[in-house]
């Protein structure tokens, strides 16, 4: 056991995600377990600066398993990518005492840890946090399934509506750069096509593909589009392409935009958020600093901060293989 750290810092940094509130939890309850102080930063990095810090005991955290955001709340710090930020950020550290920093987030964040850890020696440790699940080092970001299942509702929705009127919806989803969300969600909702940055169909294919499925009878279909495709339109242009070359279908555009982000944490998010907590707290007890926690075959598995900011996570190749099969 690591006796030098008497008081952890925690913080959420990047976009929220759904279960970032059951990570502070885990980490301020484990952390009393081992008979260390959890301090809570707020707004991210920003709370750093600001020295905007309160202590936290396990009672502080009562109540938030079950609630989306973070009540921590979340910042992208632009004043923490200067030298003179940091060093801010650490005298804050000094001040508070602190000994070592969770950093609950996407690969922004843990950059920035890493960036703070070499500067000043520091310990730090990240808890993957992020809907769009682009993290080299873990199956599953914290986030990632309740906004699949929100995104899915959405859409069984919309199709209810696309039926009655015989219409073709694009459904935008959120990812940034990655395609895991549209293609898992497209997949579960039985989506026509899905465009996604890891594979460019092209307008022509999709097109061609969605002529085909209306000779074939289908009077109503749903594409899910990525934020991040490659085609080089948006998703209104996208439509309008699609209209002008498909005039008996009616077209329709649905961005779901940051609902995906909100909401109640699925039972699968609340359980990794304390699993990966309780690794954090216990690899910086057992002297194990600048991982990152993640998930692998169902066990809580640390990997080298600097791997995890560089390692590119990869869709699963065969989802697309399995869409084009069905989309029949
Ligand atoms: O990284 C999470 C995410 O929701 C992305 O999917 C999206 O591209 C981005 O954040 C939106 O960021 P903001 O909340 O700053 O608009």
């Amino acid at each position: 056991m690591n006796n030098l750290i008497k008081r952890i810092g925690v913080l959420t940094s990047g976009g929220d995600a759904p279960g970032m509130n059951a990570a502070v939890r885990g980490v301020v309850r484990t952390a009393a377990y081992y008979k260390i102080e959890a301090a809570a930063i707020f707004k991210g990095y920003q709370g750093l600066i600001d020295n905007d810090i309160k202590m936290m005991n396990p009672r502080s955290v009562n109540n938030i398993i079950n609630k989306g955001g973070t009540i921590l709340k979340s910042a992208r710090c632009l004043e923490f990518h200067s030298p003179e930020g940091r060093k801010k950020a650490y005298e804050t550290i000094v001040k508070n005492e602190i000994d070592a920093l969770v950093v609950i987030g996407g690969d922004g964040s843990f950059t920035g840890a890493m960036i703070f850890q070499s500067e000043f020696d520091f310990p730090v440790i990240g808890i993957p946090g992020t809907i769009d699940n682009d993290i080299f080092g873990t199956s599953h970001t914290i986030g990632y399934d309740t906004a699949l299942n929100t995104v899915i509702d959405a859409i069984d929705k919309i199709r209810d509506t696309a039926i009655s009127h015989n219409r073709l919806f694009f459904v935008e989803v959120m990812g940034r750069d990655a395609g895991h969300i549209a293609l898992n969600t497209g997949i579960g909702a039985g989506a026509e096509e899905i465009l996604i940055p890891e594979e460019n169909m092209g307008l022509k294919r999709l097109l061609e593909s969605l002529s085909r499925s209306e000779k074939s009878g289908k009077s109503s279909s749903i594409v899910v589009i990525a934020e991040g495709d490659k085609t080089g339109k948006n998703v209104f242009q996208i439509a309008e392409y699609i209209e002008k070359n498909m005039p008996n279908y009616e077209v329709r555009v649905s961005v779901l935009g940051h609902m995906q982000r909100g909401g109640r944490p699925s039972c699968f998010d609340r359980v990794l958020a304390s699993r990966m907590a309780v690794k954090a707290v216990e690899s910086l007890v057992g002297d194990k600093t600048n991982f990152m926690v993640g998930l692998k075959e169902d066990e809580i598995i640390l990997t080298p901060l600097d791997k995890a900011i560089k390692g590119k996570s990869s869709i699963n190749k065969d989802l697309v293989r399995v869409s084009d099969i069905l989309s029949l």
